[in-house]
């Protein structure tokens, strides 16, 4: 059996998963591609082809091992398990072209694509948004990563048609066209991934239960942050730490920009849309403060050097490094990456990457 699982992006929606808000991620063509064949014995011979790295995993699972990759796999199996599922020995060789670090999520592409290949072999019949509930409730419990659910939804329920709009609360999902006549998606890579962003992402976790918790001692039938309004927020701040308040301010207007996203797009209004993204850079700098000086160097470059031909950029993912994610007119691509490459190598020392955004199909048997 083959399985094809991909990364994803997102174009509007950042750290707001977690607390029940609306995102605009899609799948895209670079992807893991996992190659399973029967196994004897109650074990799983696991093979990381890209690291060049074997671990033989015993069944039923346990715990964790302390290898990072392997926790991945091994988490969705205990779910597996949970569920009442017995899985079969196996021989899971997997490699594939997301970057690492980058905010693409081959993390999510790892989980994904394995409990898709579980479903499939147990059959346990989940469907694709269970199995998103599934792999974010092993990030969850079993790899102990409080994030949102936003990327192994938009993995496993992606389509090649363009990004979805999905609300992390209820995880409704409609398909959105992001194409603008004359302009283009292109991703640039820092190349850079701060140690920082595990521990800070816990941290904005927690900000955001406690934002919640004061908001509802005004408004108990609030269920999650994203829920919130200005006005709501605006009376309750005060109650709030300072820091606390700046994540929650900036939670509610993300929110909002995602719903301002949905209608530009659909407009084919580029100048709004580009406003949004630098709004929304603006916001996880200074408000949520998950930037970093890297990021925000090629963000601004690519805005102050190109001002009639960059519409808008931001960062994209988690955070601390990894892509900006950048809206420009398709006929100066070349002309903005190679100004990029030079100023960023100049200061940094640091090529950094490009990707155009090609969106692809979700998770699917090859
Ligand atoms: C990471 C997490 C997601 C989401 C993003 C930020 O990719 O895995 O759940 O929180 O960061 O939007």
């Amino acid at each position: 059996m083959t399985v094809h699982s991909p990364g994803r992006i997102n174009l509007i929606g950042e750290h707001v998963d977690y607390s029940g808000g609306l995102v605009m991620p899609a799948s895209i063509d670079k992807a893991i591609r996992f190659e399973v064949t029967e196994h004897p014995g109650r074990e799983l011979a696991l093979t990381a082809l890209d690291l060049s790295e074997n671990h033989t995993l015993s069944l039923p699972v346990t715990g964790r091992t302390g290898t990072r990759w392997v926790d991945y796999l091994a988490g969705i199996v205990d779910q597996f398990q949970q569920l009442g599922h017995e899985v079969p020995g196996l021989k899971i060789e997997f490699g594939g072209d997301i970057p690492q670090g980058a905010g693409m999520s081959s993390s999510a592409a790892l989980e994904g694509g394995m409990a898709f290949v579980l479903n499939e072999l147990t059959g346990a019949g989940l469907t694709r948004p269970e199995l998103a509930q599934l792999c974010n409730r092993s990030s969850n419990e079993f790899l102990e990563i409080p994030s949102g659910i936003m990327d192994q939804f938009a993995s496993l329920n992606g389509s090649a048609a363009g990004p979805i709009q999905l609300d992390c609360g209820t995880l409704e999902f409609q398909s959105v066209n992001a194409e603008l006549a004359g302009y283009t998606w292109l991703l640039v890579n820092s190349m850079i991934t701060h140690e920082l962003s595990a521990g800070e992402y816990h941290t904005r976790v927690a900000e955001c239960r406690e934002a919640l918790s004061v908001l509802q001692e005004e408004y108990p039938a609030l269920r999650q942050l994203s829920e919130a309004t200005q006005v709501q927020l605006q009376v309750v701040m005060r109650r709030m730490p300072e820091n606390v308040s700046r994540r929650a301010r900036y939670v509610v207007a993300e929110n909002e920009r995602v719903l301002e996203m949905a209608l530009a797009l659909s407009r084919g209004d580029v100048r709004r849309a580009g406003q949004l993204l630098n709004e929304t850079h603006a916001g996880l700098r200074d408000e949520y403060e998950v930037s970093c000086t890297e990021v925000d160097f090629l963000q601004r470059h690519a805005l102050e050097h190109f001002p009639d031909a960059v519409a808008g950029a931001r960062i994209m993912g988690g955070g601390f490094g990894g892509c900006t994610i950048n809206l420009l007119r398709d006929d100066r691509i070349e002309e903005v990456k190679q100004y990029l490459r030079h100023v960023y190598r100049k200061k940094y020392g640091i090529t950094p990457e490009f990707y155009p955004v090609n969106i692809g199909p979700g998770t699917h048997l090859v």
